[in-house]
């Protein structure tokens, strides 16, 4: 078994996007701003938003950090976010999931400027997707990409099993691994809350993407042994042992399911740190990408 380390994939690729960054400014290029929106206080969106615009710092990007609270109206966000499309210094927009229920996802995703559309979640953004087109991937599959990638793990006409059909990991992961593309050419089943008989698909997983949100859900009679494991989930549970009072663990029971995978990413510094290096690439070429009234 071979760990899919989320750290140090993500520091080479962060080395690599500061060179590059490096080249582009030498160039005379702009330097990429992201600006991030968070609506209230969820400590785990906080602490999502805060390594973005940590890492933002740490390659050399400009971030702006907006703040509003639980109680901002959906037009008020709208007109916020309709302000930072309208301002030529910010490369990258990304409101930050999940909105409380008073204000549509859709309505606030839909809003954003699709050359501006960092997290991939825009309509046009997955449209392109889907159909091959270059754009912005969302950043957790895209991530994954990364990971595989890194790792020259060939997945060509292996049979990937995602568990979970989310906007944001599920349904884009079931397209970007079926693509005609590196990586990619896999054979996808994409699995759900209300597959009947959900084992006898992860067994068959060649690849497995777990992501569905529930700590420890995949266990070690569901994987095929040799299986790739990747976790994509990030729960908190109850650790009296910690001054915080809960760790993280993953959608799978990694204790019981690493022995018997070929590779298995960890949770945390596994897929986390990855998400966040498919959001500043995505910045990058943002900056790099952006029409010059
Ligand atoms: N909430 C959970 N994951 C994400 C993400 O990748 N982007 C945004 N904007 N919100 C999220």
């Amino acid at each position: 078994m071979q760990l899919l380390d989320g750290i140090a994939v993500s520091n080479q690729i962060k080395l690599e996007l500061k060179n590059e960054l490096i080249e582009w400014k030498a160039q005379g290029g702009k330097v990429p701003h992201l600006a991030a929106i968070l609506v209230g206080n969820n400590p785990a969106s906080e602490a999502y938003v805060g390594n973005k615009v940590k890492t933002c710092a740490e390659l050399g990007f400009e971030s702006t950090l907006l703040r509003f609270d639980t109680t901002i109206t959906e037009f008020e966000l709208l007109s916020e976010v309709e302000k930072l499309n309208l301002d030529d210094r910010v490369d990258g927009i990304l409101v930050q999931l999940p909105l409380p229920s008073h204000i549509s996802e859709d309505a606030v995703i839909n809003a954003i400027n699709p050359d501006k559309d960092v997290d991939g979640f825009h309509p046009i953004s997955q449209g392109r997707m889907i159909l091959g087109q270059p754009g912005f991937l969302p950043a957790t599959p895209y991530g994954i990409l990364l990971m595989l990638d890194h790792y020259q793990i060939d997945i060509t006409g292996k049979h990937c099993v995602v568990v979970g059909r989310s906007n944001i990991v599920g349904k884009p992961m079931s397209v970007l691994l079926s693509r005609n593309a590196n990586p990619g050419n896999a054979t996808v089943t994409i699995c759900h809350s209300k597959t009947a008989d959900l084992k006898a698909y992860t067994l068959q997983a060649d690849v497995l993407i777990a992501a569905i949100g529930r700590a420890r859900f995949i266990t070690e009679p569901m994987v095929k042994a040799g299986a790739i494991v990747i976790d994509v989930g990030i729960n908190r549970v109850a650790d009296t042992s910690k001054k915080s009072g809960f760790r993280l663990v993953g959608d799978v029971d990694f204790e019981s399911v690493a022995s018997k995978c070929s590779f298995i990413t960890p949770v945390p510094k596994g897929v986390g740190p990855m998400t966040i290096c498919g959001l500043m690439r995505n910045t990058l070429n943002a900056a790099k990408l952006k029409k010059v009234n």
